[in-house]
């Protein structure tokens, strides 16, 4: 018996899962949902929710997650097959009856590897011939040795539209073109006994050709290269019933072995990719061919290695693949498997980077390949600008749609996890509140862990491991105030000693601005600094030199504290709030952060009272910062 996946598909979509579970779970409509006390674990209040559009039941509780096929076997006990019939009598399907025809299409598929396997060694033999010298000098020409050329069973198909057919025309035409050696013109068309029979014709002509074979290692497909220029690059056979292109992996006869001796494969994105990767010595590598890896290509990898490395073109089009491979991944993913990826130097693919570097270079490619989780976080972090906090949140949300496409509850609530970490670390503070003892408190004693540098500035305790601060400046308005800020102190330096204490915890992402800040710093230690030219004298002549000549003659500051001839009490005043609430920013996030993360863990009044004070006053900050990073002009 055999049933294809239309036929559970449609299975799935005719099935009401929210009627089936109400047959024996007492369930509630929650909107576009329903929810029911998890039948799978004991609880009071319900966390199981049911969704008709998509299918599926998930538990939040137990992590229980399924479609209705699943629920017959998980919850009510049935094998597989008695699930699939009771859910098709229901829905008034019938389930196919075993095929008497399947014995006769495996008769037929031992036919077409004969004929495929003809086909092979025409090709080779075309190769070897007159008529392949062409093919040979481009073989030679991509540097790929003789014994590379058996290995992968280079072929060369000649230039006519029937030396095939007629080479193999002991098969019969009918089973060339079901093998798809030969193209039949009138194949596509609906029966028309008025239309002229045309003739069949070879379907690879001029091509360099490249035999794809299955697991066992018989030719089932081949890919035809033109040689040199031209369009297409690679001609394709269609799919048989020997070939089906998503589930073939190129190479995969001979890399399955050797994976199992390296505990590694390696997924490339073309057939000369494959190649150089052998000739060079890694045999452990495949290809999907021309199209997206598919799921069926991904559990086929998680049977030679756990965690496949997916070595793609740095180009947008490979970076594409690599997100959409990445994204099909998810609902797959289990406890120790996974995907990795390694990132090609721009525009190069594999065989470039062997010819280019050589073997060293593509280990070293290999070994810094990124987990799953990371490469996800990277494109997200980086497909929209994250300045505001609208597009912070959003940046939330496509995690969360990533999330939420994890089957896998352990795993889904891991990178739940690790997501929350990258996020909160990227925009919430990592630095503690409260930088007590600090310098002007104990500035010669160890105590605290503040430090002097070269410089003679005071540096805070390095914050504990994995909670590092968020540099300031990473959103737009926090750089503006603080170029303003910077500008301001370099108009009146006697200011700098005042703030060294907030301004030498500070983070700062831009180097350059870092840099002048430090070095200000260092300089309000001398009394000259007192003077706006001892500052610049002291700063010296560099960069950081430049960069304060510039912010000093940049005009355009409407700022109060920029104006030279400012009032010193208001520029006192108005320095202090700026300075603060700069600093204060990743303060605060990471304290709405925490007490998030309290009201999430434990949902109760108390808790959830702190987190709307913590919003509210991050939310003051936030507009606060705005209006003084906005009341400047910023050249
Ligand atoms: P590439 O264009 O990257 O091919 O396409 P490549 O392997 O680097 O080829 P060379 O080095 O130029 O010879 C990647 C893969 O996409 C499929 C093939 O499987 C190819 O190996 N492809 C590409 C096609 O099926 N048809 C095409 O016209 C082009
Ligand atoms: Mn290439």
């Amino acid at each position: 018996m055999s049933l294809t996946p239309a036929f559970l598909d449609e299975l799935r979509a005719r099935t009401s899962l929210s009627a089936l579970i109400g047959r024996t779970v007492k369930i509630q409509k929650a909107g576009r949902e329903y929810k029911a006390c998890c039948p799978f674990h004991n609880e009071k209040t319900p966390s199981f929710t049911i969704n008709d559009e998509k299918g599926f039941y998930h538990c939040f509780g137990c992590g229980a997650h399924g479609d209705a096929i699943r629920w017959m076997t998980d919850q009510r006990g049935l094998p597989f097959m008695e699930a699939v019939k009771e859910l098709a009598q229901t829905a008034g399907m019938e389930v196919p009856a075993p095929d008497p025809r399947a014995a006769q299409r495996a008769e037929q598929a031992k036919g077409l590897h004969d004929v495929m396997a003809a086909a092979q060694s025409f090709f080779e033999d075309q190769l070897g011939g007159i008529d392949g010298a062409e093919a040979r000098a481009y073989l030679q020409r991509r540097g790929i040795s003789d014994a590379t050329r058996r290995t992968f069973g280079f072929g060369y198909s000649p230039d006519s539209r029937g030396k095939l057919k007629v080479a193999l025309r002991d098969f019969g035409d009918p089973m060339l073109i079901e093998a798809g050696l030969l193209i039949d013109p009138d194949g596509a068309e609906p029966e028309d006994s008025q239309a002229r029979k045309r003739d069949s014709y070879d379907r690879f002509r001029g091509r360099l050709m490249l035999p794809i074979r299955d697991i066992r290692g018989r030719v089932i497909a081949f890919g035809g290269r033109i040689i040199g220029q031209g369009e297409p690059k690679y001609l394709n056979s269609p799919d048989t019933p020997l070939f089906d292109k998503g589930r073939t992996l190129y190479n995969i006869d001979r890399a399955s072995p050797a994976s199992r001796q390296s505990g590694r494969i390696i997924v490339v994105e073309g057939y000369m990719d494959v190649i150089a990767l052998a000739q060079a010595g890694f045999a452990e590598a495949v290809a999907p061919l021309g199209t997206a890896l598919t799921e069926h290509q991904i559990e086929r990898l998680w049977k030679m290695a756990d965690v496949p490395i997916l070595c793609f073109d740095g180009d947008s089009a490979g970076q594409k693949a690599v997100i959409r491979a990445a994204t099909r991944a998810l609902p797959l993913l289990r406890p120790g498997m996974s995907l990795a990826f390694a990132t090609l130097p721009g525009g190069q693919d594999p065989d470039d980077l062997i010819r280019a570097q050589g073997t060293t270079a593509m280990e070293s490619v290999l070994a810094s390949a990124e987990p799953l989780v990371e490469r996800l976080w990277k494109h997200e972090q980086g497909v929209a600008p994250l300045d505001t906090p609208e597009q912070r949140a959003a940046l939330k949300q496509r995690l969360s749609a990533i999330t939420d496409a994890i089957a896998h509850s352990d795993v889904r609530a891991h990178y739940v996890q690790a997501f929350r970490e990258r996020y909160d670390a990227l925009f919430f503070a990592r630095r503690q509140s409260g930088f007590t003892p600090g310098p002007r408190h104990n500035p010669r004693g160890a105590s605290g862990g503040w430090q002097r540098d070269r410089r003679g500035n005071w540096k805070p305790p390095l914050p504990p491991a994995g909670t590092e601060a968020r540099a300031i400046g990473e959103s737009g308005m926090e750089q503006r105030l603080l170029r303003a800020i910077l500008a301001s102190l370099l108009r009146h330096p006697e200011q700098i000693a005042l703030h060294r204490e907030t301004l030498s915890g500070l983070q700062i992402a831009d180097s350059a601005l870092a840099q002048l800040l430090d070095a200000m710093i260092a300089a309000s230690f001398r009394k000259e600094t007192v003077e706006r030219q001892g500052l610049l004298t002291i700063l010296g002549q560099g960069e950081v030199y430049n960069m304060a000549k510039g912010m000093l003659r940049a005009d355009t500051f409407t700022f109060t504290p920029h104006r030279i001839t400012a009032d010193p009490d208001r520029v006192a005043r108005d320095l202090d709030e700026a300075v603060r609430v700069m600093a204060q920013g990743p303060e605060l996030e990471a304290a709405l952060a925490q007490a998030t993360r309290r009201f999430e863990s434990e949902v109760s009044e108390e808790n959830f009272a702190e987190q709307q004070r913590m919003r509210a006053l991050k939310a003051d900050h936030d507009r606060r910062l705005a209006e003084l990073a906005q009341s400047e002009d910023i050249i």
